[in-house]
């Protein structure tokens, strides 16, 4: 069993410093906003130290350098292999002594390599009820699926699509006349909510951890 509330030891050390939190983020950025205002407000039960994005323009640099968090970015084009970009997304991580990694609107798949490295919890955030509506679209996926209850999960990274074991989960409805704007809008707002809770638990030691299943402690 992989229990990851901290002994006596780490525990008296986390009264000294918080958990140091790295964000990988491809886009706009708003889960990394969310979790930059929770942290403002003393809610994460750690600090942001790092974002990174595999695109130089993402908005969520901009809303880091606002922040005033350390930011990086890793497009390919800069690297011969996503395999070098990897390693230098893990170097730098490593510098910035991450240790927790947050994916928040990150759109690679991270390698089995990257994940047995890193050697830290990574967790990510996915616009549906998992294990329902895997990778790309999630909401176009539920709509077509004709579904009446959808949401997001926060989860474990492991090395499949969207597969690892779940942290939580906040449902929303499908209501009539939903478009794919309407209904990532309200999943959107769900995720702005459980995100930096469930972020808080993990880097403030709440989360015991067996196999698939995940208990708040
Ligand atoms: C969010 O809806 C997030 O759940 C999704 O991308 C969006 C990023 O928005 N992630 C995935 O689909 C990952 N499989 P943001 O950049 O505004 O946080």
């Amino acid at each position: 069993m992989l229990c990851l509330r901290r002994g006596k030891r780490a525990k008296r050390r986390s009264e000294l410093s918080l958990m140091r939190i790295g964000v990988l983020a491809s886009g706009r950025g708003s889960n990394l906003q969310a979790l930059i205002e929770a942290w403002k407000l003393g809610e994460l039960n750690g600090e942001l130290v790092a974002v990174g994005s595999d695109h130089e323009e993402a908005l969520a640099l901009k809303r880091a350098e606002e922040a005033g968090i350390p930011h990086g970015a890793f497009p390919l084009s800069r690297f011969s292999s996503r395999q070098e970009q990897e390693k230098a997304i893990l170097t730098w991580l490593r510098e910035q002594k991450v240790e927790i990694l947050v994916l928040a609107g990150f759109m690679r798949v991270l390698s089995k390599e990257f994940l047995q490295d890193i050697q830290i919890p990574v967790l990510n955030i996915h616009p549906s009820l998992l294990p329902s509506f895997q990778g790309l679209h999630a909401q176009r996926q539920a709509l077509d699926y004709g579904v009446k209850i959808s949401g997001c999960t926060v989860h474990f990274v492991d090395e499949g699509l969207d597969s690892g074991p779940i942290i939580a989960q906040e449902a929303v409805p499908v209501l009539p006349g939903d478009t794919e704007d309407s209904l990532s809008a309200r999943i959107l707002e769900a995720e702005h909510r459980l995100y930096p809770e469930a972020v808080g638990w993990v880097a403030g030691g709440r989360i015991k951890r067996n196999g698939r299943i995940v208990v708040k402690l």
